[in-house]
């Protein structure tokens, strides 16, 4: 374990089965559509491209990334789009993939973006879900893991850019970010 890590909170391989257990049930809800995953990164590179291999339909794949500001482990209500989508989603049933769920403000954002292009359909599905920490009434449909409230890192979720590629989800030292 990294020595930054207070303790390992779901291991590789119960990250590989939940986002198996995500992909079934995506693959299900979505037959005989063929949805545009649309990843927010940079935290949901890894469930991005481990969950659309657990899907069996003729997915397409987008990307954007946006920025919030705010101290260090909390995100503020001001969202900027780094990059945006590549294709146009209008008539598209769009599935949004989150890395983490937490005061619900960049989705909350990205959201009204992304509706005003009129898409068929738009759904979220996210890796983590911190309930407690929600400042806008966001609810996901798909979500992987509902967690407590404390900073996570791993499997593509970061702090300060670094620990992206831990395997596993750890809870991050307080002392690291000088909580
Ligand atoms: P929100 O706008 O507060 O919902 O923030 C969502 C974003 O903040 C996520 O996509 C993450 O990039 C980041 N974030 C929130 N909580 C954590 C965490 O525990 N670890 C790492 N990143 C987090
Ligand atoms: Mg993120």
């Amino acid at each position: 374990m990294h020595q930054d890590v207070e303790r390992i909170l779901y291991t590789e391989e119960e990250l590989k089965n939940r986002v198996r257990e995500l992909g079934m049930q995506i693959t299900a809800d979505y037959r005989g559509k063929a949805p545009v995953l649309a990843s927010v990164l940079r935290g949901s590179y890894i469930f991005m491209a481990d969950l659309t291999r657990a899907i069996d339909l003729p997915i397409s794949v987008d990307f954007m990334a946006v920025s919030s500001y705010g101290s260090g482990t909390a995100s503020s209500g001001q969202v900027e789009i780094k990059k945006d989508l590549s294709d146009s989603i209008e008539g598209k049933d769009l599935l949004i993939v989150e890395d983490i769920l937490d005061s619900g403000n960049t989705l909350y954002y990205l959201l009204d973006v992304l509706r005003a292009r009129k898409p068929a359909s738009v759904r979220i599905c996210t890796l983590m879900d911190k309930p407690a920490r929600r400042q806008k009434p966001i609810k996901a449909d798909y979500v992987g893991f509902s967690i407590p409230d404390a900073f996570i890192v791993g499997y593509g979720l970061d702090y300060d850019e670094k620990y992206r590629n831990l395997p596993y989800v750890g809870v991050l030292k307080p002392s690291v970010y000088g909580g």
